[in-house]
């Protein structure tokens, strides 16, 4: 694919700058040195059927336990954990199913069952839980630790704290949250995943998912003793003064009628949301790529609307939690694997090809069950020079230790209260994410009974408890977002938000250009093809980008995402680099963002300063 030259830019004429970098760190500090970090596992209830089982009159669970860890309560000494019973019979129905459970945290401590955990929601009457919502996802405890949010319910008992001996099942309501979106609030209300509370424990936010794709929201709590209208009719906390972030004409990629391309990294994009700062200030999301395939975590100020980028490296980051302070990140990613190296390790490619390649980009970041994530420690400034972060579990790798990648790093991982402590979860990789066909062999479970969940609990001994913050509410109008009144529309989810097919230059931001072709889908509903040809292009001075990349995606089911993909990026400067498909044939992957597993044909691969990352194996 040919393009003409710019006739407006021509050629600039490339001044490298090697000390812009340098310029920009004067301002930040150095990266943190490595700190002590211990990890331990937290005991979950039996495996049935297993040597220490019993007769389940307290709990039991299956190999694969359905737990989710989730937020301290107030005094550090426990967590929130959802996790699914089975009963061996008949005899205590009441253990059975995803229920939410208090773990303790200290060493040793128990509950007055004689155990570590016990369970909140088992003996509820069913009476006080009537209209009670399945999913218990995502479990948190309000800031002062009279309610815990669990899915689409809060839990509370009568006001006292969950982990007094006086909270009793009895004293134990367990009630829906409901986000009224008709006009005469008629129906169930609109479907919420995810659902984060807010540190001021009167907001929430969540994302729904609708045809066209996802979109993010924040409301406020409110108690419904007696409803009068939609369902249910029972008690419920209705959701009110509800926002969706998102800024109409606010879009990362803008086209001007003179055929000006331009990238706007402040533009209000917010794809996924992923909780809230530490002090609330903040709210945390998956927003677009910054750089091609380089997926990232953003955090975007309640009143100002500005954004700081939480991460930078190449890999697939999505689970995030931010300190008590403000001042440290925990993710979930996958930069210990190198996974992603393949496609997004080349550093300042400007998202172009990503208008089409985004999701099958995300979806690589699994293969089915086997995920890649382990928790990383940042500080708030970021990834910067050899600076990566602290991989919170890393070590010898062999199973059944704390850093075996075997174990798999699930969603959220969660700051104490105190700022000293991290809790997370993992699942062991299990069929049919390796065993039978697949080429890689399944591991044996060393945990408890076998099973194939563990949840742990990460010490910063040498760190200092935090307290003190002052928590910014989550204002009930967010100035930078769009007011949703029950009825109203949603706005369509595309990104970007209007264009037109056609031939667009995009100038660097110190040299350079990209000429950028865009053709529709079949369908005439968004952009199927992106052709990119880049002359001398660089953002950042110190890399300059020459060659060429074209990637066009075509939907055979809505999920499924084929993309037939050509690179030849040539970079020069700071790194020498090359970003190059299979030659004339290119590279083709075909990935199903719900089940994510990998399957190509042809090879695209990144070569960076020598070091050659390759794809992942299809179905590995
Ligand atoms: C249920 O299990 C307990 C303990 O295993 C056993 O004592 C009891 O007989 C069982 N009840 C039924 C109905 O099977
Ligand atoms: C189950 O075991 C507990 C503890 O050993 C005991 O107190 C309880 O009576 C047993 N229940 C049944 C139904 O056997
Ligand atoms: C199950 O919970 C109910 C309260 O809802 C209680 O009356 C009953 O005794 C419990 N059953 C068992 C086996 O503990
Ligand atoms: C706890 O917070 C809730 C609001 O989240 C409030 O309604 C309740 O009164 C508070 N309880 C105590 C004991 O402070
Ligand atoms: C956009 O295009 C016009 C006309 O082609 C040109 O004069 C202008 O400099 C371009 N603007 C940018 C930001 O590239
Ligand atoms: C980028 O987007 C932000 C947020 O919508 C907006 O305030 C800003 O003006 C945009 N910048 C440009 C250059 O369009
Ligand atoms: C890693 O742990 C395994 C098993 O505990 C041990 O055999 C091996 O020597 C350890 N490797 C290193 C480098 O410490
Ligand atoms: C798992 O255990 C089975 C049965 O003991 C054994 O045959 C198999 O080799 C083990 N797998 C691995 C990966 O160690
Ligand atoms: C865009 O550029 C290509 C390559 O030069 C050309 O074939 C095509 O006709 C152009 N499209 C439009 C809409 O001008
Ligand atoms: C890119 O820059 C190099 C070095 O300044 C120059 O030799 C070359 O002609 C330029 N190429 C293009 C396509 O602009
Ligand atoms: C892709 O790369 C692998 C080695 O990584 C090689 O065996 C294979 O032939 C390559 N395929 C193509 C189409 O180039
Ligand atoms: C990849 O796709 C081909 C063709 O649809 C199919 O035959 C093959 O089983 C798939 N491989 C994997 C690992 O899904």
């Amino acid at each position: 694919m040919r393009f003409p030259t710019s006739p407006t830019t021509g050629l600039a004429s490339l001044i490298l700058l090697p000390n812009a970098l340098a310029v920009i760190a004067a301002n930040i500090p150095a990266p943190p040195a490595e700190e002590p970090i211990t990890i331990r596992e937290l005991d979950l209830p039996p495996v049935i059927g297993s040597s220490t089982a019993g007769n389940c009159s307290t709990g039991c669970i299956g190999k694969d336990t359905g737990v989710q860890s989730g937020g301290f309560t107030p005094d550090d000494e426990h967590i929130v954990s959802i996790i699914n019973f089975v009963a061996p019979n008949d005899t205590n129905r009441n253990y059975t199913g995803l229920q939410a459970i208090l773990m303790k945290t200290v060493p040793g401590a128990t509950f007055s069952n004689g155990l570590s955990w016990r369970c909140i929601t088992c003996d509820v009457p069913t009476g006080n839980q009537v209209g009670r919502n399945k999913p218990m996802d995502y479990p948190d405890v309000f800031p002062n630790g009279t309610r815990i949010i669990a899915g689409t319910n809060i839990i509370d008992c009568s006001g006292e704290l969950f982990t007094s001996s006086t909270c009793t099942p009895e004293k134990t309501f367990i009630r829906p949250i409901r986000w009224s979106n008709t006009a005469d609030d008629s129906g169930t209300g609109g479907s919420m995943r995810e659902l984060r509370m807010h540190p001021d424990g009167e907001h929430l936010g969540w994302s729904s998912q609708t045809m066209g794709g996802q979109s993010v929201f924040t409301g406020r709590l409110q108690y419904n003793d007696g409803p009068s209208t939609g369902t249910p009719l029972s008690p419920r906390y209705d959701v009110v003064d509800v926002n969706i972030l998102y800024k109409a004409d606010s879009s990362p990629i803008t086209f001007d009628d003179r055929g000006n391309l331009s990238i706007n990294n402040s533009a209000i994009d917010i794809g996924e949301l992923r909780g809230f700062s530490g002090t609330g200030r903040e709210v945390l999301y998956i927003g677009y790529p910054t750089e091609s395939c380089n997926i990232d975590v953003y955090a975007i100020d309640s009143s100002t609307g500005a954004i700081r980028r939480l991460t930078n490296n190449p890999e697939y980051v999505d689970p995030v939690d931010i300190s008590p302070d403000d001042t440290w990140t925990v993710i979930m990613d996958t930069r210990a694997s190198h996974r992603q190296m393949f496609m997004a390790g080349m550093r300042g490619i400007p998202p172009l090809l990503d208008m089409v390649v985004t999701t099958a980009a995300s979806s690589t970041r699994n293969n089915g069950a086997r995920r890649f994530f382990q928790p990383w420690l940042l500080d708030q400034y970021a990834e910067r020079g050899s600076y990566k972060g602290q991989q919170l579990n890393a070590g010898n790798t062999s199973n059944p230790s704390i850093s075996d990648p075997n174990w798999n790093g699930r969603a959220d991982p969660l700051w104490s209260r105190d700022g000293t402590q991290i809790i997370y979860w993992q699942t062991l990789v299990h069929a049919p994410a390796c065993g039978a066909s697949n080429p890689l062999p399944c591991p044996n479970s060393t945990a408890q009974g076998g099973r194939l969940d563990r949840v742990m609990l990460a010490s910063l001994t040498s760190r200092d408890p935090v307290a003190g913050q002052e928590i910014v509410a989550w204002p009930d109008v967010v100035p930078w977002a769009t007011k949703f009144a029950p009825g109203d529309e949603l706005p369509a989810a595309q990104m970007p938000a209007s264009y037109s097919p056609g031939n667009y230059t995009l100038t660097g931001r110190v040299a350079g250009f990209a000429s950028v072709m865009l053709t529709e889908l079949g369908t005439g509903k968004g952009i199927g093809g992106v052709h990119v040809t880049y002359f001398n292009y660089s953002d950042d001075g110190a890399n300059v980008l020459n060659g060429n990349e074209a990637a066009s995606v075509a939907f055979p089911s809505v999920w499924l995402n084929v993309v037939d993909w050509y690179s030849d990026i040539t970079q020069t400067g700071a790194v020498d680099g090359r970003k190059l498909t299979t030659p004339a044939s290119g590279f083709h992957l075909e990935i199903d963002a719900l089940t994510n597993v990998f399957n190509a044909t042809g090879n695209l691969t990144t070569v960076l300063d020598g070091v050659v990352y390759v794809q992942p194996g299809n179905g590995a």
